[in-house]
C-alpha cells in the first residue's frame, strides 16, 4: 500500500520542544548534579508513572485551579478508565508513599524525582505543554525547622547548578483551614465589589473558589488581586508563630528573603508555607519561578492515608537550562584528546573498523569517519574535530598488520605494529 506522504515535514506540537544536542550539556550537568545534593540532604530517588487517574489531580491540586480546569491532558483508556498525563509530581509521590507503606518508614522521609509533567498551557518564555522538573518532597515532619530545610535544599541546588546571581527567595503563609474561614469572607466581600472589572473565569470562580481569583493570570484581573487583603495578615496565632520560626531558621542559614503576601501558588493542597525562588532580570525584575513549592500537610489525608504532614518543591529544569545559557559562563566540555581513526580501500576500511571495535572499552576517546572513502576527506574531519592522533590504515598496513600513527599537531607520522599501537597511543596521549 501506498502511504500518503506529508506535504511538508511535520513540526513539534506546540509548547512542545527537542532537547537539541548544544543543550544537552547543559541537562547533563543537571543530571550529575541532582544525585549529588540530594545525597547532602539524604533524599531518595522515586519515579512514578507519566499517566495516573484523572481523579488523583482533581482531588488534590483541585477542581477549581487552572492545571485541573484547563491544563491537563486527559483520555479514555481503551479498558474505560480516565487518565491523565501528569501535571505535576506531588500528587503522584503521595499515592507513591502511600501504595507502598513508605508511611510505615522512619521519618522523616526524604523523597526525590526528576521527569517530564505536562500541562495544556499558553506557551510563552519559560512556559511549556511538556516541561520537566526537579522534585524534592519532606514526609512526617511538621516542624517549621523543616520549612527552612526544603527552602535551603532549592538555594543549595541552585548554587550547585552555578545560578548564583539574580535569584530571590520569596516567602508567604497561607495559614490553615481555621485561617482561611475569615479571610474568605473577607476576600468575597472585596472581589464582590470589584465584581466588573473581573474576567469571566474569576466571576465563576467568586461562587467556587474564591482564593484561585488570587492566582488569576488575566491582565484585567491583577490590578483587583494586587489590591485584595492578603491572607498573611489573618493567620491564626499557630500559623503565625510557624512562619515566623520558619524565617528565623531561614536567618540562621544566612538565606536572605523576601516576604510576598501575593504569594497563593495555583495548586489547592497547599497550607502554611508557601514559597519560590525567582530569577530575576538585569532590571531586578520578576521573570519566573525557578521553583516552587511549599507545606502540604493534608494532602495524604485527602488520599485516605493517615494525616502526615509533608512539604516539598518543583524545580522547572528549562527554566534553570535558560538561565545556565543566558547568564551564567558558558559550560566548557572537557573533552579528552581524540583519537581519530581512518581506513581506505577496502581491506583498510575493514581493519579500521576492527581497530575502532577493539580500541572501544580502552577509555580513548575515539572518532571516526569510515562513511567516506577518501584519506583526505576523512583527515580533514579528523582536522575539524581537533584531533590529536590518527590512527591510519589503508591496504598496505591491512596486509601488514600495521597502523601509521600520525601526530595530528606537527603532521609527522610513523609506522606502528597493530598489536602496540595501544601502548604507544597511550603513551603519545600523556605527553
Ligand atoms: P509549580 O509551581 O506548578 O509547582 O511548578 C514548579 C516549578 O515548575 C515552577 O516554579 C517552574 O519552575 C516550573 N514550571 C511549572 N510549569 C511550567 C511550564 N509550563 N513550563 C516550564 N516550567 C514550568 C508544582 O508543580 C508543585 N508540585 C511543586 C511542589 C512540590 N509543591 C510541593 N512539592
Amino acid at each position: 500500500m501506498i502511504k500518503k506522504r506529508f506535504s511538508k515535514p511535520p513540526l513539534a506540537l506546540r509548547g512542545m520542544r527537542d532537547i537539541l544536542p548544544k543543550e544537552q550539556i547543559y541537562w547533563d550537568k543537571i543530571r550529575k548534579t541532582l544525585p549529588k545534593v540530594a545525597k547532602d540532604f539524604g533524599f531518595k530517588r522515586i519515579d512514578t508513572p507519566l499517566l495516573e487517574q484523572m481523579e488523583l489531580f482533581k482531588r488534590t491540586v483541585g477542581e477549581g485551579t487552572d492545571i485541573v480546569e484547563k491544563e491537563m491532558y486527559t483520555f479514555i483508556t481503551k479498558g474505560k478508565e480516565k487518565v491523565a498525563l501528569r501535571p505535576e509530581f506531588t500528587a503522584s509521590i503521595v499515592r507513591a508513599f502511600l501504595e507502598n507503606g513508605m508511611d510505615r518508614w522512619p521519618k522523616p522521609v526524604k523523597i526525590y524525582s526528576m521527569g517530564p509533567l505536562f500541562r495544556y498551557e499558553r506557551p510563552q518564555e519559560g512556559r511549556y505543554r511538556q516541561h520537566h522538573q526537579l522534585d524534592f518532597e519532606i514526609f512526617g515532619r511538621k516542624d517549621p525547622l523543616v520549612d527552612a530545610q526544603i527552602i535551603l535544599v532549592g538555594a543549595y541546588l541552585l548554587k550547585k547548578l552555578g545560578i548564583t546571581k539574580r535569584t530571590k527567595i520569596l516567602i508567604s503563609s497561607i495559614g490553615c483551614l481555621e485561617c482561611r474561614k475569615p479571610y474568605i469572607k473577607k476576600l468575597v466581600e472585596y472581589f464582590k465589589n470589584h465584581k466588573s472589572g473581573l474576567c469571566k473565569d474569576c466571576k465563576n470562580r467568586l461562587k467556587k473558589n474564591p482564593l484561585r481569583i488570587l492566582d488569576c493570570k488575566e491582565a484585567a484581573c491583577e490590578p483587583i488581586t494586587n489590591k485584595a487583603p492578603k491572607l498573611i495578615d489573618s493567620l491564626c496565632q499557630e500559623c503565625h508563630n510557624h512562619f515566623k520560626k520558619t524565617l528565623s531558621y531561614l536567618e540562621e542559614v544566612n538565606l536572605k528573603y523576601e516576604i510576598d503576601p501575593s504569594l497563593v501558588r495555583g495548586l489547592d493542597y497547599y497550607n502554611r508555607t508557601v514559597f519560590e525562588i525567582v530569577a530575576r532580570d538585569k532590571e531586578g525584575n520578576n521573570k519566573y519561578a525557578l521553583l516552587g513549592g511549599g507545606r502540604y500537610d493534608g494532602l495524604a489525608e485527602i488520599l485516605g492515608g493517615k494525616q502526615i504532614p509533608a512539604i516539598g518543591f518543583g524545580s522547572g529544569i528549562e527554566r534553570i537550562v535558560t538561565e545556565l545559557m543566558q547568564n551564567q559562563k558558558k559550560e566548557k566540555v572537557k573533552e579528552k584528546k581524540r583519537v581519530f581513526i581512518v581506513g581506505f580501500g577496502e581491506l583498510g576500511k575493514k581493519k579500521a573498523f576492527q581497530l575502532f571495535n577493539d580500541l572501544l572499552s580502552s577509555g580513548i576517546n575515539l572518532r571516526e569517519s569510515l562513511g567516506r572513502d577518501s584519506i583526505k576527506a576523512q583527515l580533514k574531519v579528523a582536522d575539524k574535530e581537533k584531533a590529536r592522533l590518527a590512527l591510519i590504515i589503508g591496504q598496505k598496513e591491512a596486509l601488514d598488520e600495521t597502523v601509521i600513527l600520525r601526530d595530528m599537531q606537527i603532521g609527522s607520522q610513523e609506522i606502528i605494529p597493530r598489536d602496540k599501537i595501544l601502548k604507544q597511543v597511550k603513551k603519545m596521549l600523556r605527553k
